[in-house]
């Protein structure tokens, strides 16, 4: 069994090609997903719609209880940090983690970055330890491999690694930062470009972008036959 948790970070509430005015970056997630279930149907699913009830901003409240030793904190910390917590276990529950999400001002959605605030957690699922000098911090996600897909949409063009404009595009670079400093290393990425532009340029680059999400569901699939990941006990 794998565990898939599927996140959507559009402002855009709709999906591309059936609602008007729908998210591409939503388009592909849900493109994904269901090209994985059609094949592996008994695999559960966890949906999380970041774009429609995005996690609460930290704030002084939360950075309070964060940093208090867990049996120091009070009633009202423990419940500062449950949306957190429940985050991170929704995380260390999934194998496979699907991300929507649209570039907006060259990095993530407001709300997708308040989600990355929320599960990198010191002692949930990375730890400092001062005693290791320079490299103090320790990654707690590496009891099992975890896959990431990040599935996004961009008015521009040209901004995939190595891309001319990629320079501009901090949202795939920020994301496997964050998740390889929790100890998540595998992120894949396929991207709709020329939202903007609209007519033939976009028509291509949704055609590709699909046909992106098809090979990567089919070599993931692959991978899991061939290798698959241990669910924890
Ligand atoms: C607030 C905002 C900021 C945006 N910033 C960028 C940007 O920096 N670079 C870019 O290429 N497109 C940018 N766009 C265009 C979106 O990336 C594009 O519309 C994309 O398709 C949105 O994803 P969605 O279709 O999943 O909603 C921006 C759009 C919005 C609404």
């Amino acid at each position: 069994m794998i565990r898939l948790l599927h996140l959507d970070a559009s402002a855009r509430p709709g999906r591309r090609g059936v609602d008007p005015h729908g998210s591409y970056s939503r388009a592909l997630s849900h493109r994904f997903v269901s090209r994985w279930r059609a094949t592996r149907p008994d695999d559960p699913v966890r949906y999380r719609d970041l774009g429609a009830a995005p996690p609460r901003l930290v704030d002084h409240d939360w950075i309070r209880a964060e940093f208090t030793p867990h049996d120091r904190r009070d009633a009202q910390m423990h419940a500062r940090l449950a949306e957190s917590n429940a985050l991170v276990d929704e995380l260390i529950d999934s194998d496979l983690l699907v991300i929507g999400a649209p570039l907006y001002n060259f990095g993530m959605p407001a709300p997708l970055k308040a989600w990355v605030d929320s599960i990198v957690r010191i002692g949930r699922t990375v730890v400092f330890d001062p005693s290791r000098g320079d490299d103090p911090y320790v990654p707690l996600l590496i009891d099992r491999p975890r896959r990431v897909v990040v599935l996004s949409s961009r008015g521009g063009h040209g901004m995939d690694a190595g891309g001319p404009l990629a320079h501009m595009n901090h949202l795939e670079p920020h994301l496997r930062t964050a998740l390889g400093f929790i100890g998540i290393h595998d992120v894949r990425c396929v991207a709709v470009e020329n939202e903007e532009f609209g007519g033939e340029r976009l028509a291509a680059s949704v055609a590709a972008a699909n046909a992106g999400v098809d090979a990567l569901v089919d070599t993931l699939l692959s991978e899991a036959a061939t290798s698959p990941v241990p669910v924890a006990a």
